[in-house]
């Protein structure tokens, strides 16, 4: 079942995911060739813990750290690491915040010193994705909808999106009902309701969709070594519209 918050509930939410797009605002400032990943996980873990809040992806399903850091061809889950950041380099860092029960979830991508016109386009077309499925997500459409658009301009640039991991439903978990992945039919799946609240986190790859996942359970990786983006907002869906509640503009 998918629940629906309520006006109040979504203000606790929304604290939650201002949190967190502090943090990506700070990280932005931080990322340069020489810096690592694990620089990033102590500012973050240290950040959430001074506002009051906890990294909620530390100990979930046993996933030991702050931020996931997932490195060029690396989808999603990387873990951070004392490698430095080098010129050229896709760095996507994800944080999921909780801060009075309430989680909010975005991940962000950023590129480091100067990147290959390839690199370049997959953020931006990525970046897009986010944004077109955001843009569709209003009450009278379906989820199919809003997939289908993000799908159709990721391929018009030849490009593919992954199909094993999923947007989800936010509330007081991480992931609740609705479960979706980034490709979908026009007129298909659940409709959009006041007061639903989950993420759009587009993943895309420049080559092949498809996805291995290394022995230690959590990196996942383009199957053929091509480069990945991501871009994930948590939304609450309002009679006037997609609210983010991951970037509120302050
Ligand atoms: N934003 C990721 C997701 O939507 C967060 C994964 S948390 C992890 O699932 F702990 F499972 F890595
Ligand atoms: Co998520």
């Amino acid at each position: 079942m998918i629940t629906l918050k309520s006006p109040q509930e979504i203000e606790g939410l929304k604290a939650a995911g201002a949190l967190v797009a502090k943090c990506h605002k700070e990280i932005a400032k931080m990322i340069r060739p020489g810096i690592t990943t694990w620089d990033i996980e102590e500012f973050v873990e240290d950040m959430l813990a001074k506002a009051g809040a906890r990294a909620y992806t530390k100990g979930y399903k046993g996933y030991k750290y702050a931020t996931c850091a997932s490195v060029n061809d690396v989808i999603a889950h990387g873990f951070p690491n004392k490698t430095p950041l080098k010129n050229g380099d896709l760095v996507k860092i994800d944080i999921v915040a909780q801060l009075n029960g309430w989680i909010g979830d975005s991940a962000w991508c950023y590129g480091v010193g100067e990147l290959s016109p390839e690199a370049e386009k997959l953020m931006r077309v990525t970046k897009e994705c986010l944004d077109i499925g955001i843009r569709h997500a209003v009450i009278g459409n379906r989820i199919g909808d809003a997939m289908h658009a993000l799908q159709k301009h990721a391929e018009s640039h030849g490009f593919s999106l992954v199909r094993d991991l999923a947007g989800h439903g936010v509330g007081r978990e991480l992931h609740e009902e609705p479960s979706f992945i980034h490709v979908g039919t026009p007129g298909k799946g659940f409709r959009f309701k006041e007061g639903m609240v989950f993420t759009i986190e587009p993943m895309v790859n420049a080559g092949t969709w498809q996805m291995t996942i290394d022995p230690d359970g959590w990196t996942c990786r383009t199957a053929d070594g091509s480069l990945s983006a991501q871009f994930e907002h948590t939304i609450a869906i309002t009679k006037d519209g997609p609210l983010i509640l991951t970037d509120q503009g302050d």
